[in-house]
């Protein structure tokens, strides 16, 4: 088990950035956080997402028109913004990701709304895994929905087979430019056991 320090890390004093240092994030902790990341499950192993790491001028400069004016500034200043997608065709990996099971690709390319659901459903569970692995890193996290999901696509995932999920500023983040915590529910609000 993790101790008390990992977990205020990980969870109790890890907090969503507004904010960031002019402490640069190097290409080397960005292939750290995936090799972490991808070990989180999903369904039949099917790992759908797709991480698509914003970091230069111009590549900020093409995500910019698709951003909400709140998020606009701060994602303008992240070191880095990652674009957490999903493969709508994750399935032609799955010979060699499920590969005790050669007729599990059939299992989604006869059904494309199951598809959808499913790489939308584990795409989200491997943004929270990134997001675990990235505060367990020595990162700051700052995710956001506010964008054009459209913009950005077309943009970005032009004639693929990627969308656009929500987008996540990684950096080290600034403690002034933080909200006051919000309130979480207590367990027994959020949970019964039967
Ligand atoms: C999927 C997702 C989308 C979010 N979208 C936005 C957003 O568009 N803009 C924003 O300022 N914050 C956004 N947030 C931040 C949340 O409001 C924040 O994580 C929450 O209030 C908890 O804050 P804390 O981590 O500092 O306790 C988003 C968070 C998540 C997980």
């Amino acid at each position: 088990m993790l101790d008390n320090r990992a977990f205020d890390i990980i969870f109790r004093e890890a907090r969503t950035h507004n904010g960031w240092l002019p402490k640069p994030v190097p290409d080397d902790i960005l292939r750290e956080l995936h090799d972490l990341m991808k070990w989180g499950p999903t369904s039949a192993n099917c790992s759908p997402a797709r991480i698509l790491f914003i970091r230069t001028k111009e590549a900020k400069e093409r995500l910019k028109p698709a951003l909400s004016s709140a998020n606009r500034d701060k994602t303008m200043a992240a070191p880095v913004t990652a674009i957490v997608a999903y493969d709508l065709k994750f399935y032609d990996f799955l010979p060699k990701l499920f590969p005790h099971n050669q007729t599990a690709r059939s299992w989604f390319t006869s059904d494309e709304e199951v598809a959808r659901i499913t790489a939308i459903r584990n795409g989200t569970l491997q943004g929270a895994y990134m997001m675990i692995a990235a505060r367990a890193l020595g990162l700051d996290c700052g995710p956001m929905s506010g964008f054009d999901n459209a913009k950005v696509d077309a943009e970005f995932f032009a004639g693929q087979s990627l969308k656009s999920n929500f987008l996540c500023n990684l950096g080290y983040g600034d403690p002034s430019k933080l909200f006051n915590r919000s309130p979480r529910l207590s367990f027994d609000e959020a949970c019964k056991i039967l």
